[in-house]
């Protein structure tokens, strides 16, 4: 059986990709972002999960505005980095995994969440950027394949943030009706509250951010309440993108273990947040190795949640 062992949370903003391709990951503004990083790194090397399912929303990339589906997902082989005004960012080629995409997209949409199939798309910054802040800068391929699913959060009206909640428990219950035996982590991108156009571009709004964070913690249906007029006024037009993360949530246990937290601002105009949440009943390991595999599992998992545990703290909040 599939398992999600853990979801990760992280803005998505195109000009930490922009730094990162640049070369500018030493300069003392973008040290402070990076730096925020590199615990997960180590905590992604060490979960080392088998297949990641992305959480992000396109930007006019592979969707212009004569189509933007709600729930876009990715169901290729493969996903080309999309070429978004100054060529392709140079990451490898994103490889997907079309069995257990194609068992999700069956699995939901007969629960009634009707995704769209995407069976050729490329993909953006919303994508590959928390991919390279989680799993580094790899030179030929990233090192687990990719679901991606792509979220409406550019024109109005997107979906609700209940709406996400309860599309993460139907991609959940998909995940853990597969019978391939993987270690799934899935990641919600976008956000936390920035603006960038109009009177209030520029917008930042660290105490709601960080509120948003606790609450997507401790009490994420709270979250699934709060009104799009609400992400509006209090995160900025672009705030909306939070909603994304709340997929994320919803796929998880409803209690979790905050492994990790990052916050700080600005980058770019943006506030940036991250975040890593652990499902508990995580004991499987790879139930087809049995014991061996299943105890390696569990080790690497503790080694995992000690070394997060130990640097939690020194986070900046
Ligand atoms: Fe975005």
């Amino acid at each position: 059986m599939a398992r999600i062992i853990a979801g990760v949370g992280s803005s998505h903003v195109p000009a930490i990709g922009a730094a990162l391709d640049n070369g500018k990951t030493e300069e003392p503004y973008w040290k402070r972002v990076f730096s925020g990083f590199e615990k997960s790194k180590q905590w992604m090397a060490q979960a080392k999960p088998d297949v990641a399912i992305v959480v992000y929303n396109d930007h006019a990339s592979a969707f212009s505005v004569e189509m933007i589906p709600t729930f876009a997902l990715g169901c290729a082989a493969e996903f080309p980095p999309a070429d978004e005004g100054w060529g392709p960012r140079p990451v490898p080629v994103v490889k997907g995994h079309p069995a257990l995409a194609a068992h999700i997209a069956q699995s939901v949409i007969l629960d009634e969440f009707d995704l769209t199939i995407v069976n050729k798309m490329e993909v953006d910054h919303g994508l590959t950027v928390p991919m390279n802040l989680l799993f580094g800068q790899p030179k030929d391929a990233w090192p687990c394949p990719v679901i991606p699913l792509a979220v409406n959060v550019v024109m109005y009206p997107p979906p609700t943030g209940h709406r996400c909640y309860m599309l993460g428990k139907a991609i959940r219950k998909a995940v853990e009706s597969y019978p391939e035996d993987l270690n799934v982590v899935i990641f919600g991108t976008g956000g936390l509250s920035h603006q960038i156009s109009g009177p209030r571009a520029g917008l930042i709004n660290s105490k709601w951010d960080k509120s948003f964070l606790d609450n997507l913690t401790r009490d994420p249906k709270k979250l699934t309440r709060i009104p799009h007029i609400e992400y509006m006024r209090e995160a900025g037009a672009e705030g909306i993108e939070m909603v994304m993360w709340l997929i994320m949530r919803g796929a998880l246990d409803d209690k979790v273990d905050e492994v990790y937290r990052f916050y700080t601002v600005p980058a770019s105009n943006t506030a940036v947040g991250h975040i890593i949440l652990e499902n508990r009943r995580k004991a499987a390991g790879k139930s087809r190795s049995a014991g061996k595999a299943r105890a390696a599992g569990k080790s690497r998992q503790a080694a995992a949640r000690k070394s997060t545990q130990r640097i939690a703290s020194k986070g900046t909040r």
